[in-house]
């Protein structure tokens, strides 16, 4: 009997947080998991810790604003594994710190699309190739509640803080994103996705109430959807979300 190749995901900004989770939990199921870290010391201590617990995991220096290191892992996948199976859109920064709108430093804004949209697009654009080489290839975009319009047009809802410009924004530009790159793919195997995990406790949320391993759940499921599961929507564990 042909015994299947294992799946193999990257799951970028995976050294911490949400995304440590998402790879041991795809690990846990299976996957072969590319530990994706913008500081390469970083990567390898977390995947010498999902090896520890039996996952087979490999770090791979990727700074999602770097298109050589972005290149230089998109070569490495291909040559190693002659494809990829899934991709974790997670890593992410949120430097609004407290500015309202009207008083954030234009350079707050630049940097953080540079990561959190312009790191995706170029992400994406170089693991394609490989992802139409997989039988179910899947994008999760990590997504969040502060990108949906509907939470910062209600006069009633809200975070209780100044809206976050740039972090709010970038979000709302990756789920037009994943709507985009859905609607490209969608007579392809490939299924795109936006996941928003909930308020999670993590460096870039401390105030959180879940913890990483609950945020991740949401990209997990959508890392493994069927064939006949959605594309080009935005989901958290109890369905969809409102844009
Ligand atoms: N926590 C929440 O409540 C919450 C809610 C909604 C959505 N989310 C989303 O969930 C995802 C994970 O968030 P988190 O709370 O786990 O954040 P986190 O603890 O701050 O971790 C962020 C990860 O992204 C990495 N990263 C930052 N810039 C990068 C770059 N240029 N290239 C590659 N990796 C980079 C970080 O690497 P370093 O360690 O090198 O800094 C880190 O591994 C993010 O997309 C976030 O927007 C989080």
């Amino acid at each position: 009997m042909m015994i299947p190749p294992s799946k193999v995901a990257l799951v970028t900004g995976a050294n911490r947080g949400i995304g440590f989770e998402i790879a041991r939990l795809l690990g846990e199921r299976g996957m072969e998991v590319l530990v994706g870290a913008r500081d390469p010391a970083r990567g390898e201590e977390a995947a010498a810790r999902l090896q520890a617990l039996g996952i087979a995991a490999t770090p791979l220096h990727l700074d999602v604003t770097d298109a050589q290191t972005i290149e230089a892992a998109a070569l490495a996948i291909a040559s190693r594994y002659q494809k990829l199976d899934v991709l974790v859109n997670n890593g992410a920064i949120s430097i609004d710190g407290g500015h309202p709108p009207s008083e954030l430093p234009l350079e707050r804004l630049r940097t953080t699309y540079e990561t959190n949209v312009f790191g995706v697009v170029a992400v994406i654009q170089a693991m394609l190739p490989l992802l139409r080489r997989s039988e179910a290839g899947r994008i999760v975009n990590m997504s969040s509640a502060m990108g949906t319009f509907g939470v910062w047009s209600h006069p009633y809802m809200g975070f209780g803080a100044a809206p976050p410009l740039a972090y709010g924004t970038s979000k709302a530009a990756l789920n037009a994103i994943t709507v985009f790159f859905a609607r490209e793919l969608r007579e392809t195997p490939i299924k795109v996705n936006a996941a928003e995990p909930g308020p999670v406790a993590t460096e870039m949320n401390p105030a959180g109430t879940r913890t990483p391993a609950q945020g991740a759940q949401i990209a997990v499921y959508l890392a493994t959807l069927p064939p006949d599961g959605p594309t080009g929507g935005f989901f958290s564990e109890t369905g969809v979300v409102p844009w």
